[in-house]
C-alpha cells in the first residue's frame, strides 16, 4: 500500500510527534457541535492546530481546531476538537490528517462522531445513531489515490462495522447506561449545501437512515491504517423534505448542544468499559 500522507505532511507530523506526551489507546474525532466534550476531560496537553505547520484551519462554526491528549483513568486518548471537511474545499488527504495522526499515535480504535440529518422516519433530532454501514461511492477515486490504486475495493470489502468489537461495546454501553441508541446506515453526501428533498428520497430508497458530509473517508482510511473505527451520529435535524422547515447550520449546533450530557455519559462509559476489558 502506498500511503501519501506521511511524506506530504512531514512537517505537521514532526511537530506533532515532538509535542505528544504519550502514545494513545483510542482516538476520537468530534463532529459539529460535539467538540465541547473535550472540555469535560481535563486534557494533559492541548495543541491548537494553528501551531502545527501545514495543518488546515477549520472554517466551520463550532469546530475549534484543537488537539487534546487525555489520560482518562489510565486510558490514553487523543481527541480532535474540530474536523477538516471535504466541503470546506480541502483535499481529501488534508481531511485525513486527524486519522493519520491517530494512527501515528498508536491508536488501535477510533470513534468518529458527526452531526447528521435524520432520514429514517423513526429518528428525531437529538437521537444518537451508531453507524452499521455507509456508502463511500462518491469518494472511491480520491481514496484509491491516497491508499494506492487498486486497494480501495479490497479495503471497502473489509468494512463490516457491526463486526468490530468497539461496535458491540458501544451498543452494550448504551444499553447498560439507559441511553437510547439507534443503529443505521450513514449516507455520505459531499456537500457543502444540504440535500434537496428529491435527493433524500433517493437516499432513503437506497437504505439510508441518516445523511452527513464527513466520516466515511476517515473510517476507510482508519481501517487501512490498522485501526478499528466506530461511527456515532448525532441526529441534529430532519433531513430535507422530511420537515417543512429550512435547514440551518445553527440548528445543527443547537441540537448537538442539547445532547451534550447524553453524549458525554455514553462516551465516558465506553471508556470505562474499554478499561474494564483491557
Ligand atoms: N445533511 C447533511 N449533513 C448534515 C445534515 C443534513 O441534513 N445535518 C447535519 N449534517
Amino acid at each position: 500500500m502506498k500511503l501519501t500522507l506521511t511524506k506530504k505532511y512531514a512537517a505537521t507530523i514532526a511537530e506533532f510527534k515532538k509535542r505528544a506526551p504519550f502514545s494513545v489507546d483510542m482516538a476520537l474525532i468530534l463532529g459539529s457541535g460535539l467538540g465541547e466534550f473535550a472540555d469535560s476531560l481535563e486534557p494533559v496537553l492541548t495543541i491548537p492546530v494553528s501551531e502545527l505547520p501545514q495543518y488546515p484551519p477549520s472554517t466551520v462554526a463550532g469546530h475549534q481546531g484543537k488537539i487534546h491528549f487525555v489520560d482518562y483513568k489510565g486510558l490514553k486518548l487523543l481527541l480532535f476538537q474540530g474536523r477538516i471537511h471535504y466541503y470546506e474545499g480541502y483535499t481529501l488527504d488534508q481531511c485525513l490528517l486527524p486519522a493519520e495522526l491517530s494512527a501515528l499515535s498508536g491508536a488501535r480504535e477510533i470513534i468518529i462522531t458527526n452531526a447528521a440529518g435524520g432520514i429514517n422516519s423513526l429518528f428525531s433530532p437529538g437521537d444518537l445513531m451508531l453507524t452499521s454501514g455507509f456508502n463511500s461511492m462518491f469518494l472511491k477515486k480520491e481514496l484509491s489515490i491516497i491508499l494506492g490504486a487498486g486497494n480501495i475495493d479490497q479495503r471497502n470489502a473489509l468494512v463490516q462495522l457491526t463486526e468490530i468489537p468497539l461496535y458491540s461495546r458501544i451498543k452494550d454501553t448504551a444499553q447498560t447506561s439507559g441511553i437510547a441508541l439507534k443503529e443505521g446506515v450513514y449516507f455520505f453526501s459531499k456537500g457543502p449545501s444540504y440535500e434537496t428533498p428529491a435527493e433524500i428520497r433517493f437516499m432513503r430508497e437506497f437504505g439510508a437512515d441518516a445523511v452527513g458530509m464527513s466520516s466515511v473517508h476517515e473510517a476507510v482510511y482508519a481501517i487501512a491504517r490498522g485501526m478499528k473505527p466506530a461511527l456515532i451520529s448525532c441526529i441534529t435535524n430532519f433531513a430535507a423534505g422530511i420537515s417543512p422547515n429550512k435547514l440551518y447550520h445553527e440548528e445543527v449546533t443547537e441540537t448537538a448542544n442539547l445532547v451534550r450530557t447524553k453524549f458525554e455519559t455514553l462516551l465516558k462509559n465506553v471508556f470505562n468499559n474499554t478499561i474494564a476489558k483491557n
